[in-house]
């Protein structure tokens, strides 16, 4: 599938501000790239077709998720706006005709993040955060940084997410603690 294709297809089934939003964040993924020395074409790819299953009603995707025999680890089965990282991993294969195991990665860990994350899950996770239609004080500030240290801005990103999870007593994915405490870790031994 060319790259207009996916454009036509992924405009199709996302309402017209998450595909703004999909485009804003494969603009600040694909200046990242450049910037961190990883595949911009990648970094294109993966940011525009992370939330190609997010406009999916909650109650399809858990059957979309079903039929295709996807086991879900407990805190994500309890968490449906973790579903559509898990299940666009899968439509990007099928339906987008992706191959490439780094860009079904970053879909796949957009919204929790993980351990031992590679440079193009990151940049993409960031991006997710700091994209240009997002609105949030230091929206600005967290991207500049993620220019200079990638590590400490996908920090403000994803205690934010922590924090939001935490705020509304829902399960905060060990996947995300794991991330967050990596970083942590590596620069208090720094
Ligand atoms: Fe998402
Ligand atoms: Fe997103």
């Amino acid at each position: 599938m060319t790259k207009a294709e996916m454009d036509e297809k992924l405009r199709s089934v996302l309402t017209e501000q998450r595909y703004r939003h999909s485009i804003g964040v494969m603009e600040t993924a694909m200046r990242l790239a450049e910037a961190w020395g990883v595949s911009v074409e990648k970094a294109e790819i993966a940011g525009l077709l992370h939330d190609c299953a997010k406009d999916i009603p909650h109650e399809v995707q858990e059957q979309m998720l079903r039929n295709r025999d996807v086991p879900l680890d407990k805190p994500t089965a309890a968490s449906p706006q973790l579903w559509h990282a898990v299940l666009g991993a899968e439509l990007i294969q099928e339906e987008y005709g992706v191959t490439d195991p780094e860009i079904i990665n970053a879909v796949r860990y957009h919204t929790t993040g993980r351990a031992e994350m590679s440079l193009l899950e990151k940049i993409i996770y960031v991006s997710d955060c700091v994209e240009p239609n997002r609105t949030y004080d230091d929206r600005e500030e967290r991207l500049e940084l993620a220019f200079t240290d990638l590590d400490k801005s996908f920090l403000g990103c994803i205690n934010w997410s922590i924090k939001s999870v935490i705020s509304r007593d829902r399960p905060a994915h060990p996947d995300s603690l794991a991330a967050r405490n990596e970083i942590i870790l590596k620069e208090s031994l720094a």
